[in-house]
């Protein structure tokens, strides 16, 4: 399988590490070896790992015009120009694997309708929950529940922030640096501590889970900007934790309850033990029952996880286009009782 990596940061170089070092056992499974015959990148100035020596290129059509490259791996980030190679790669009959979740939450729709027509796969594991199995859970082994309520923290930069400044008194700004070194946060970290990820995030999960398409400019959205260590102790003392809780529920008429926002949680919720980079997810179906998802939610190696996951089954099986409406939303009653699970 011959492979186009676009984008060597963070999660591409993590692509590179974990091909190379379970490259074998990789092969076994797959039953062929994975090859990354070109990799795209931005600054030629930059240094890179001896691996992509030969490799790189700066031009994406280098990439989308090989005939010899049947799967496209966009982890590049932000909205353009990743929608526009991933659309070239589909309609060139490329597979495409992506963990961008801006591409995904705004377009996700139009390009598996894509996908379907050039009869090529398009996968998005690694777009939620960084390491975290959940985009397949929904589609695939929940898809029989009617599924009620999706709640979790999606952020692991903002989990990180908020865990460093109540564990370790850390300021805002010196926690946020942190989970920037560590490559948690996104290009524009506005984008994680705004809250504007962790929507993306719950519109994925929203088509996913219920059927519902809503634009995450929709979902009524308020980071952890203004959040101070006081705030935390003050939580602390009464018995809870501070948290950047997604939440999503459709009632009997089909309607759906979308948000993002800082929410006490009391100490025994299980929601309030996940700490540092993890995320948790709650989904309540009704043959199921109560579901919860937890692992690391970003950094190198368990979204590369999720990333080599979906290469290795791109080819098994194609997407099928599924009706999938537009959200009739809620509007978002402001209460207290809200900030309080
Ligand atoms: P990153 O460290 O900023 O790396 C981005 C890479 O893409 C860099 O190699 C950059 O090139 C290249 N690139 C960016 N724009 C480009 C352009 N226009 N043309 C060519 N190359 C371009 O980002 P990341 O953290 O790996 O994230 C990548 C994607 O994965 C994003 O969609 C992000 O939301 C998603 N994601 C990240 C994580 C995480 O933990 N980091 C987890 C889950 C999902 P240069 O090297 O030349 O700068
Ligand atoms: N910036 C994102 C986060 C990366 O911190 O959760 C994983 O999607």
């Amino acid at each position: 399988m011959k492979i186009g990596l676009m984008g060597l940061g963070t999660v591409g170089t993590g692509v590179v590490h974990l091909i190379n070092q379970n490259g074998k056992n990789i092969e076994k499974k797959l039953g062929e070896k994975i090859e990354i015959k070109k990799i795209l990148v931005k600054d030629p100035n930059k240094k890179r790992t001896s691996f992509a020596e030969g490799k790189i290129t700066f031009d994406a059509n280098d990439i989308l015009e090989d005939e010899e490259i049947d799967v496209v791996v966009e982890v590049m980030g932000k909205e353009h120009p990743a929608l526009e190679y991933i659309i070239k790669a589909l309609k060139k009959g490329k597979h495409v694997v992506t963990a961008n979740k801006e591409v995904i939450a705004v377009h996700g729709k139009e390009l598996i309708k894509l996908a379907t027509e050039n009869k090529v796969n398009l996968l998005y594991e690694a777009s939620v929950g960084g390491g975290i199995p959940i985009i397949r859970p929904l589609k695939q082994c929940l898809a029989a529940n009617k599924i009620y309520e999706i709640k979790g923290i999606l952020n692991g930069t903002t989990n990180y922030i908020l865990t460093e400044m109540k564990e370790k008194g850390l300021d805002f700004e010196e926690a946020l640096k942190e989970a920037q070194q560590k490559g948690y946060a996104e290009a524009d970290p506005t984008d994680d501590v705004e809250g504007f990820d962790a929507a993306r995030k719950l519109a994925i999960l929203c088509t996913l889970a219920f059927n519902k398409f809503i634009l995450p400019e929709k979902i009524y959205t308020k980071g952890i900007k203004s959040i101070s260590k006081s705030d935390i102790k003050y939580a602390e003392e009464l018995g809870y934790h501070v948290k950047l809780i997604a939440y999503a529920k459709i009632d009997e008429n089909e309607r759906l309850e979308a948000w993002v926002h800082p929410v006490m949680i009391k100490k025994d919720n299980p929601l309030s033990s996940v700490n540092g980079v993890f995320n948790a997810i709650l989904v309540d179906g009704n043959a199921v029952g109560e579901v919860m998802f937890y692992g690391q939610g970003a950094g190198m190696m368990p979204t590369a996880s999720a990333v080599v996951a979906d290469i290795m089954d791109v080819k098994n099986h194609i997407v099928i286009q599924n009706g999938c409406e537009d959200a009739d939303l809620l509007p978002v009653v402001d209460t207290a009782s809200k900030y309080y699970i």
